[in-house]
Parts: structure tokens; C-alpha cells; sequence
């Protein structure tokens, strides 16, 4: 195990100070050099420099997204946002955690600390803040006209049980704010582990398929990605898929494993309040992998035509590379990006040779 960079999202800060403040590390300053891809590739009906970027969450608002461009993230996710303003849980929101081996998919418990080290893993609980429309879709827009030839900026969005409207309608309304700020890609979130790990929206297919066709009759003419948490058999997520085949245009996958951290004394390291949290970084990688290969099975079987972006514990160019091969059309990195902000370059570096 070796130390880490400074990470672009400070984990010590209140989520309210990283907006402020950041992003820090090297996303505060301008990239010595720039590496571009020798041979663009293509992405949906697209030209991207390189099918990579960074998921939602870690990128807070424009200034994070500016400066992940200029670090060569070409598929950049503006953190997801909601229909109104919501608060985000008081820190911890990011602990590092050091799983025994392989984290299952059943809600393991974990050690969980500050001691951040490669390869980094980390819960991360913040309860989906969000600003008021006024304010981000202005900010959004700024940061969708950051992009140059080949970079794509993706508004993620998340509707919210409770608003006036039901959920079906509070994700078409999220989807129409977002398309007013000409974000070209929309990406619904279905699988926040914070909205409770055994009711997560994804998980619920009828009220996907509601879900995803207001949205679609929102905004007929965007690419519509859906993030999706890990399933674990085809038998498991076959009946969303063929639900959801012709309706989106992909699927992001996966969110988090959930798990419950625990501090040095067996206490729930993020509060009593919140026992367990989702999992995300390099600990994931088998879950991330695993759910690319189901989504081309299915894609295959189904005769279905969406794209897969795959995500999970991706932090080297060897793993870029692995979800590539197992069919990804593109690889996103939060957790890795987050502790290595040149990880983009790197991995154009070793392409071009
Ligand atoms: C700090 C942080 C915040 C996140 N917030 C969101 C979010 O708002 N919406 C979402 O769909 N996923 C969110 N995620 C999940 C990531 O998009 C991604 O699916 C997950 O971290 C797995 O990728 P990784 O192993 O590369 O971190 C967040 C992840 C991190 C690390």
C-alpha cells in the first residue's frame, strides 16, 4: 500500500466547503500538459476523444466539471440534482474502508476510518444534496459549454418522493430543467443506497418503466442513460431490461455495494443514524465488472441496441481497459479519478503507444 495524492473532493470538509472551495489538488490548477487520443473513438452516435470520465457525485458543480475537461475526462457527470433544494447529511459524508478481502453484495460490515490509502476504497453518504433549479441550471449550463470537440458534459437527476407531484412527474420536471441547460446526455438516478438499500427505485421495474417513459415523453430527444444498481443474476434484471428495451439509451452501472461501516470500537462510523452506506472504489471493481457482462448478455439475448457505461473501481489503465473488453461502450471512474486527477491522461498515454 503506498500514500495518496490529494484528492480533488476533500473527505475532511463539510460538503458545503468542497462547493466553495473546490475542487483542490491538481483540479485547482491548470494541467501542465494535455495528452489527447492519437484516434477519436465514438460513443452513442458521437465523437469523443476517449469513451471516459467521471460518474456522478464527485463533480459538485462547474468549476469541478471545467477542470475535469481540462484533464481529459471527455464524459463528465455533473453531480445529480433534484427539482428542489435538499440538504446533505453532516460529515462523515466520505470514510475510507478496508474490506477483508472481497465485499459481497450483502451488506457486509466494514472497518471504516480516515486512513485513505491505494488501492483506495470509501463509503460515501450525502443523501443527494441539491440547490434550488435557479441555481444549478444555470451553473450547469456553464459547465455544458466548458466542453471542447469531443467532451461531453451528462446531467444526472433524481426525482423526489414527497414534492407536490408524484415521483413519475418530479423525474420528468428534473429531466425538462436539465434539457433547458442543453446538456446533451440525461442520466436518471435509480439506485441512490442512501434512499434505503432494499428500496432502491431500480429495483421496483413496474415504476421504472413509469419512470422512464415520462421521462422520454419529457424530453424525447436526448439520450436517455439510466443508472442502475448491481443485480446479481441475469434472471435478476432480464425482466427490466426487456421493459426498458426501445424506451433508453443505455444504462450506467453500477452505483454503490451498500455496507455497514463501522469505527475501531464496532460503533456505525457514519452515525447511529445511518448504519449502513454505499461502497464505491476499488473494492466494487468485481461488482461493476459483473453487472457490464450481464447488461451484453442481455443485450445480445434481447436483441437490444442500448449502451452500457460501465463503472466501478476503475483506477488504472489495465482496468479501463477490462470493462472495454468485456463490452463497455464507455468507463467512468469516481473514486479512482478522485485520488488520481491525471488517471485520464494516463490512460491516453498508454493508448497512444
Ligand atoms: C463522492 C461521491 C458522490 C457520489 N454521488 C452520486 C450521486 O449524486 N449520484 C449518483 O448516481 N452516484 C453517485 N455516486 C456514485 C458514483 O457515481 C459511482 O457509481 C460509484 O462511486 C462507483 O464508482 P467508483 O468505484 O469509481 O467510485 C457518488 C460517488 C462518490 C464517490
Amino acid at each position: 500500500m503506498k500514500n495518496t495524492t490529494t484528492p480533488f473532493y476533500d473527505p475532511l470538509l463539510s460538503y458545503e466547503d468542497n462547493y466553495q472551495q473546490g475542487p483542490f489538488g491538481d483540479f485547482a490548477v491548470s494541467p501542465n500538459t494535455i495528452t489527447k487520443m492519437n484516434k477519436p473513438s465514438r460513443f452513442l452516435d458521437l465523437d469523443v476523444d476517449l469513451p471516459f470520465g467521471i460518474p456522478a457525485g464527485p463533480l459538485l458543480n462547474a468549476n469541478y466539471v471545467k477542470a475535469a475537461l481540462a484533464y481529459g475526462f471527455d464524459l463528465c457527470v455533473y453531480k445529480t440534482v433534484r427539482t428542489k433544494a435538499h440538504k446533505s447529511h453532516p460529515l462523515p459524508n466520505v470514510l475510507s474502508i478496508h474490506p477483508k478481502g472481497h465485499l459481497s453484495h450483502h451488506v457486509d460490515t466494514v472497518l471504516a476510518d480516515t486512513n485513505y490509502q491505494q488501492p483506495v476504497s470509501i463509503t460515501n453518504s450525502f443523501g443527494v444534496p441539491s440547490f434550488n433549479p435557479d441555481i444549478w441550471q444555470a451553473d450547469l449550463a456553464d459547465a455544458v459549454n466548458a466542453a471542447k470537440k469531443g467532451q461531453y458534459v451528462i446531467g444526472s437527476f433524481q426525482g423526489t418522493p414527497g414534492n407536490e407531484a408524484t415521483i413519475e412527474k418530479d423525474y420528468a420536471l428534473a429531466a425538462r430543467l436539465i434539457n433547458e441547460t442543453h446538456a446533451p446526455i440525461l442520466e436518471a438516478n435509480l439506485s441512490c443506497p442512501n434512499e434505503g438499500v432494499h428500496k432502491l427505485l431500480c429495483f421496483d421495474f413496474d415504476k421504472v418503466e413509469r419512470v422512464a417513459k415520462e421521462i422520454k415523453n419529457a424530453v424525447p430527444d436526448k439520450p436517455l442513460f439510466l443508472k442502475l444498481a448491481y443485480f446479481a443474476n441475469d434472471n435478476d434484471v432480464m425482466p427490466l431490461i426487456k421493459k426498458l428495451k426501445g424506451v433508453v439509451d443505455g444504462f450506467s452501472t453500477i452505483n454503490t455495494l451498500s455496507a455497514s461501516p463501522i469505527d475501531k470500537n464496532g460503533h456505525p462510523a457514519l452515525g447511529q443514524d445511518r448504519p449502513t452506506g454505499g461502497v464505491c472504489g476499488d473494492a466494487i471493481r468485481w461488482a461493476g465488472l459483473d453487472m457490464v457482462k450481464r447488461l451484453v448478455r442481455l443485450r445480445e439475448e434481447l436483441d437490444a441496441a442500448f449502451a452500457i457505461i460501465g463503472v466501478g473501481g476503475v483506477s488504472s489503465v489495465a482496468h479501463y481497459q477490462e470493462y472495454m473488453t468485456a463490452g463497455a461502450d464507455a468507463v467512468m471512474s469516481a473514486t479512482g479519478a478522485m485520488w488520481n486527477p491525471q488517471l485520464a491522461f494516463d490512460i491516453k498515454h498508454n493508448l497512444n503507444q
